[in-house]
């Protein structure tokens, strides 16, 4: 899988794609991130990628040209299967959606940042517009690191206990059970018995509702569904 992110502040995306499971899942070359500088394609010497909103109003908008210029060139290389653009009115992002992405080959994760983009662009080049929840962020950045992170650790090879993605939260609409580490006795407080039982079906049985019951408590709306 390839996935280009688009932004005017690289700098805050290049420090997380350069750490821990991200960074391993790209030295096994499961996955290559690429983070492109909005400001590289600018139009003018000024490196301007933003303007004011035609018939007024607060905040600047980043303008079409940088952006075509940059998705132009990329699709040169390669065909993409989704160019995302991360804003607070788009779908709302779970875990279905990351599913759904990490199978794709190819994608483009455009950040938009103060007011938002030309409308042009999400017209004629975004195939998919996300929301990582109902709450205002000052750019894309971190949607596009939230989506990108939930998509990559998905594909297969990338986690070195391939089961652990589906034992994840949500994976089943079924939120995950408690889990413990040594040592088995802290002060008093106990690790449950069935887990140190040794006995496979009873500890899957004992997950199961214990899955189950966090689920009705916490997230009764996924029961629901
Ligand atoms: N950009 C700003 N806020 C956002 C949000 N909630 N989700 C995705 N992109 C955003």
């Amino acid at each position: 899988m390839r996935i280009d992110i688009i932004t005017c502040l690289p700098q805050l995306l290049d420090s997380f794609f350069a750490a821990s499971i991200l960074k391993r899942a790209q030295d096994k070359q499961l996955v290559e991130v690429q983070v492109h500088d909005l400001r590289e394609y600018a139009i003018n010497k000024h490196k301007q990628v933003d303007d004011y909103a035609f018939g007024g109003g607060a905040g600047m908008v980043l303008m079409i040209e940088p952006i075509a210029k940059c998705i132009n060139l990329l699709k040169q290389q390669r065909t993409y299967d989704e160019v995302i653009y991360v804003t607070p009115d788009g779908e709302l992002f779970g875990q279905k959606t990351a599913n759904v992405l990490s199978l794709k080959q190819n994608l483009i994760i455009l950040c938009g940042h103060y007011k938002g983009v030309d409308e042009r662009v999400r017209e004629h080049f975004v195939t998919r517009e996300i929301s990582i929840g109902d709450y205002v962020l000052s750019g894309g950045e971190l949607a596009a690191a939230v989506i990108a992170d939930s998509v990559i650790r998905l594909i297969p090879g990338v986690l070195s206990d391939e089961t652990s993605a589906l034992t994840d939260s949500f994976q089943d609409d079924l939120l995950a059970p408690p889990v413990y580490t040594r040592p088995a006795d802290y002060q008093g407080w106990k690790v449950p018995e069935v887990l140190l039982s040794g006995h496979k079906a009873n500890i899957e049985k004992w997950r199961y509702e214990q899955s189950l019951e966090r689920t009705r408590q916490r997230r009764p709306d996924l029961l629901a569904e």
